[in-house]
């Protein structure tokens, strides 16, 4: 029998099936163990970038994960609110962030009624759904006129020490999930600063800025940057599956193999900051 892969059925997405959607269920302890120990600084350059003061803001965190962003709002006094599509990622969030309250939601149909939030940030969710005009939509329309919204994503550059760490997964077996593979089709759409800035636009928001740029986010130990790495869902389930010792045998060789590019991981980031009118 044909499985939904097979090319004869054509695009999952189009069939209906999204197979990047749920792609988060059961990642939210590595997520907030490993993989924040990127997403934590990368949250603080898209908040530092914020043009309204968080403090006593009502603040929208979409696809807040397990609440990297949320944590620095909530740092700078906001009232934070987080929603996810996945409950298992609100449930890692350690309750740094979680001053307000955490609902499943999908960007897509924010549960949220007009115009109640002063800012609404997507740190990183955006290259994962497959309307990304829609999702903005969605932020313009819960923040009130004159609010900010605030977007991230992943540019087209990739740090040297992904593939480097990908490749030594490749030799021991790892395969990238359908899931991933989809994910970054989808993100290649929205990866340079014409894109998400066409998207901005197109969702209404105005007076949107947008930059990329390497953000230094402070791993300069190729063990912490093998860990961030393996703590993402494409990579833990795969580890999962293996004996303690093959799991040591190839994190000791993801380290060597950051070790051996030589350069900074410095990942690329393309930030969205716009108003709503
Ligand atoms: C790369 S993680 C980023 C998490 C967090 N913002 C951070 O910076 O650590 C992407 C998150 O978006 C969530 N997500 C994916 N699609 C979504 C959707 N349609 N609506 C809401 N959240 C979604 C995932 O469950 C996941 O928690």
């Amino acid at each position: 029998m044909a499985g939904l892969s097979d090319p004869a059925l054509g695009d999952p997405v189009l069939l209906g099936v999204d197979p990047a959607r749920h792609a988060y269920a059961g990642a939210g302890h590595r997520w907030a163990d490993d993989a924040t120990l990127a997403y934590r600084p990368l949250a603080e350059h898209l908040v530092g970038r914020c043009a309204l003061t968080p403090n006593n803001r009502a603040v929208l965190d979409a696809g807040a994960g397990t609440g990297a962003v949320g944590a620095v709002l909530a740092a700078a006094g906001a009232l934070v609110t987080s929603c996810d599509l996945e409950h298992d990622m609100l449930c890692g969030d350690r309750g740094v962030s979680r001053a307000g309250s955490a609902v499943v939601a999908d960007i897509a149909a924010l549960p949220f009624r007009n115009s109640m939030f002063d800012i609404a940030v997507a740190g990183f969710v955006l290259n994962h759904v497959a309307d990304p005009v829609g999702g903005l939509s969605e932020l313009g329309r819960v923040t009130r006129t004159g609010g900010v919204v605030l977007a991230s994503v992943f540019g087209e550059e990739r740090a040297p020490a992904k593939e480097a760490i990908d490749a030594v997964l490749v030799t021991r077996g790892w395969q990238a999930p359908t899931w991933y593979r989809a994910l970054h089709e989808r993100a290649a759409a929205l990866a340079t600063s014409d894109q998400l800035a066409g998207a901005a636009v197109r969702a209404g928001l105005v007076e949107a800025e947008v930059d990329c740029t390497n953000v230094d986010v402070g791993l300069d130990d190729p063990a912490l940057i093998v860990r961030y790495r393996f703590g993402m869902p494409q990579v833990s389930v795969f580890l999962d599956t293996l004996t303690a010792s093959a799991r040591a045998a190839i994190v000791a060789d993801a380290i060597e193999a950051v070790e051996r590019t030589g350069t900074s991981f410095r990942p690329s980031v393309v930030e969205l900051v716009a108003r709503v009118s």
